[in-house]
């Protein structure tokens, strides 16, 4: 154990149950050994309102910070070693431009249920819960957009368009049920001449670390490993998903490189999401199956949060100066109604 691994097991031990460390599966390996909790972000969103700790370290990027201060229970608070590390898809969809598209979609009076990803900023997820919509990650997307559809006349799913299509894909949605929004910097361009009135609205957002992703790489990957099994996180292209053997969230991953390992020991799985994240399930199975990534592919602002952040947050709480992160007041209860409704939907 390095210096600073010892500094913050002693921490760790000092503070007992008063301190909890979360951290998102993408998380490199030196900070997840220091996790108590970690997990997807369904997961992880599952757990916060259950923490009795009175500190949560939260280790990912902004908006999972942010959910976890929405759902954590009174008297707690929700620190960051990198409040810096912002998804880069959540910063595709500002605030005024998708209240600038909503207001455009039900002006003519249709019934539009928002259905936002966890992957989007405070305000989003407030507009949200405003508009009787709710939150979803990629592990209960099917169950919430079969949710959304069944309260309007259509979607409007914001902000991976991937994703969106994927689970349109689960559902048996036609394409030509789909729609994905032109957008400019003022809202949509030209209404009346996109077909709006269709079922699924799509925001034209992506994960630039998942759409990287191209279906020749899993043609190549059957062709460098014959008989192995690829499988992706369906932040990915569609036309990716639609070569690969199977898809879920990163729970889903982890499980299936579990099972492979158990299941057929000898075989290759090939798996397409944050590298962090396969080389981790590589290691953790080598001696059972072989475990490639996809492509390369590290998240930038996942890997912002380091161990030495993560030692100087906790510092900076036990010397008293340890600032929490802040919900701007008007947006915290919307917002966290967007959120609860998605644990509603899904048991807690
Ligand atoms: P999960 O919902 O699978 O945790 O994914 C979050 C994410 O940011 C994937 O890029
Ligand atoms: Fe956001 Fe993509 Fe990074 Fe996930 S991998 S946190 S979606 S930028």
């Amino acid at each position: 154990m390095n210096s600073t691994a010892g500094a913050i097991a002693a921490i760790r031990k000092k503070s007992g149950d008063a301190l909890c460390i979360m951290g998102h599966h993408y998380q490199n390996d030196t900070v997840i050994r220091h996790c108590d909790i970690t997990g997807d972000s369904l997961e992880l969103a599952r757990r916060v309102p259950h923490i009795s700790a009175t500190r949560i370290v939260f280790c990912g990027v902004y908006f999972m910070g942010e959910s976890a201060t929405l759902l954590a229970g009174e008297g707690r608070t929700v620190h960051m070693p990198e409040p810096d590390a912002d998804c880069l898809m959540s910063a595709m969809i500002p605030i005024r431009l998708a209240r600038a598209v909503l207001e455009q979609l039900v002006r003519g009076g249709r019934r539009i249920v928002p259905l936002a990803y966890v992957n989007t900023s405070l305000a989003v997820k407030a507009l949200t819960g405003e508009y009787g919509g709710a939150v979803c990650t990629s592990a209960n997307a099917e169950t919430m957009l079969d949710w959304a559809l069944k309260r309007g006349e259509g979607v409007i799913f914001m902000p991976d368009k991937n994703l969106g299509h994927n689970v349109a894909n689960r559902l048996g949605i036609p394409q030509d049920e789909r729609h994905v929004l032109r957008i400019d910097g003022r809202g949509l361009i030209e209404p009346e001449s996109q077909p709006l009135g269709r079922k699924i609205l799509l925001w034209p957002g992506a994960c630039s670390i998942h759409a990287r992703f191209r279906p020749e790489f899993v043609e190549q990957a059957r062709v460098e490993y014959p008989g192995c099994r690829v499988v992706a996180h369906p932040e990915c292209r569609q036309e990716v998903i639609a070569l690969c053997d199977a898809a879920g969230s990163t729970s889903f991953l982890i499980k299936e490189a579990a099972r492979v390992a158990e299941d057929s020991p000898g075989s290759t799985l090939v798996i397409g999401t944050e590298e962090n994240l396969v080389h981790r399930l590589a290691a953790r199975h080598r001696d059972r199956c072989d475990i490639f990534p996809l492509s390369r592919a590290i998240c930038p602002e996942m890997a912002k949060v380091t161990e030495e952040k993560l030692l100087a947050v906790l510092e900076d709480i036990t010397g008293g100066r340890g600032e929490p992160l802040a919900v701007a007041g008007e947006l915290f209860e919307p917002a966290r109604l967007s959120l609860t409704r998605m644990l509603e939907v899904c048991g807690k």
